[in-house]
């Protein structure tokens, strides 16, 4: 059992990492540590020995990420009839749920597998959802594999005031028929990916746990990921705190270790996602479809769209996750910009802030505090983009791809 370095309370981690998550197995409450340690490959790799121990994570040393040169600067795009084989990483979700079904109508991206996580909602709400939103999109074929139910280190916080209790707005959707594989989040990233080198790309659109953990446990699996693509983060302000954007605010840690890891990695933040609005008008095209997931869709964003006005609320609906996978079909949907992005772990109000230095500034570390060992004052560290940052979008764009995919009117 791990304590909490504040208050001395307990914390406890239900799940192993093994599939054996609560509504899959009948049981006892694994601690974190114990879930770390047991997950697929971490205690063969001692991977996490620093992370679950007391180093802090910023104290590690900036040069690891390798020479100013040897970040891949490329994206993920599908190439000319070969569809884009992706694992999408999720935490369902409203805006989930419609990246979800994109990608599940898309013929340009093949889905591998679903990966959901804690974050919007709990577990035992994002597994169930992403099993129900595969069976109404009719593709039971895509695996769907449980993944954490906590964040690395800090205690969940959840979004359910803009994703319902339930996560799907409150709509009650009958319970899925199928079942999660029995293979974790994380061991079901690793498995594809080493099946595949080179061929699978990452899209990640909640909080970063599962694929810090794949990661984490196999030191060489970054090299074999072409590209991830990530929904989260802001260079202009956060929605959950006004530092923070949501998915990094939930697993700050786990936000650092994919961003440390030197994947070709596009960050698709708030800073385009804010913009990508979805209408009144828009919602009514997808009631008016008949098709299983043009209604689920328009049921979704109708229960969204009641509460937020009722809630006296400007109502607006951001797509944030679809734009993210959207990119991966349509990567002129977003204009990049290379930038070197960190983030903040250590903040008491700002944890899950990305800072983005575009190579015109120098990087800095904040001053040392009086109370540390005298040392020379920080120096300037050589600038190293490490992620393709979302800087510009045509939300057009975005909606003439989305809803035609959704109602099945795609020309
Ligand atoms: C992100 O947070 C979640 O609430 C959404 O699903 C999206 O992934 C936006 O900040
Ligand atoms: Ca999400």
């Amino acid at each position: 059992m791990n304590r909490d370095a504040k208050s001395g309370q307990e914390i406890e981690f239900e799940g192993n990492g093994r599939g054996e998550k609560p509504g899959i197995r009948e049981g006892s409450a694994w601690s974190r540590r114990e879930f770390l340690a047991n997950s697929a490959g971490l205690a063969a790799a001692g991977a996490l020995g620093g992370l679950v121990a007391d180093v802090p994570l910023s104290a590690r040393e900036i040069t690891k990420r390798g020479s100013a040169t040897d970040w891949p600067d490329r994206a993920a795009a599908p190439a000319p009839g070969k569809p884009l084989r992706i694992i999408i990483d999720t935490d369902p979700g409203i805006d989930d749920a419609m990246a979800i079904f994109l990608a599940l109508r898309s013929p340009e991206l093949k889905v591998e597998a679903i990966t959901p996580v804690c974050g919007n909602v709990p577990l035992e709400f994002t597994l169930p959802n992403a099993l129900r939103l595969v069976e109404i999109a009719g593709r039971t074929d895509v695996p769907v594999a449980a993944g954490a139910s906590q964040p690395l280190l800090r205690r969940l916080a959840t979004a359910s005031h803009v994703h319902g209790a339930n996560g799907l707005a409150g709509v009650d959707f009958p319970e899925p028929k199928i079942k999660p594989v029995r293979e974790t989040a994380p061991e079901i990233i690793r498995r594809i990916v080493r099946e595949n080198p080179g061929e699978i790309t990452l899209v990640a659109v909640g909080p970063l746990t599962n694929v810090a953990l794949a990661l984490r446990a196999d030191p060489e699996l970054a090299g074999m990921i072409p590209a991830i693509t990530i929904m989260g983060g802001s260079l202009s302000g956060g929605n959950i705190t006004p530092a923070a954007e949501f998915n990094l605010y939930v697993d700050p840690e786990a936000a650092r270790i994919v961003f440390d890891a030197n994947i070709p990695l596009t960050m698709v933040g708030l800073d385009v996602t804010h913009k990508c609005l979805l209408s009144e008008q828009q919602i009514k095209q997808l009631e008016a479809a008949n098709n299983p997931v043009s209604q689920a869709a328009g049921k979704i964003m109708r229960a969204t769209y009641e509460r937020m006005s009722k809630g006296g609320e400007v109502t607006v609906i951001a797509l944030h996750d679809a734009l993210a996978v959207a990119s991966l079909i349509d990567p002129g949907v977003i204009t990049r910009k290379n930038y070197y992005v960190e983030v903040e772990t250590e903040g008491e109000w700002t944890a899950g802030e990305t800072l983005g230095w575009d190579g015109s500034r120098p990087i800095r570390r904040s001053a040392p505090m009086e109370t540390s060992a005298p040392e020379p004052p920080p120096a300037e560290i050589p600038y190293k983009p490490n992620a393709q940052v979302a800087v510009g979008v045509d939300p057009d764009r975005l909606f003439n791809l989305l809803i035609p995919r959704l109602t099945g009117n795609a020309a």
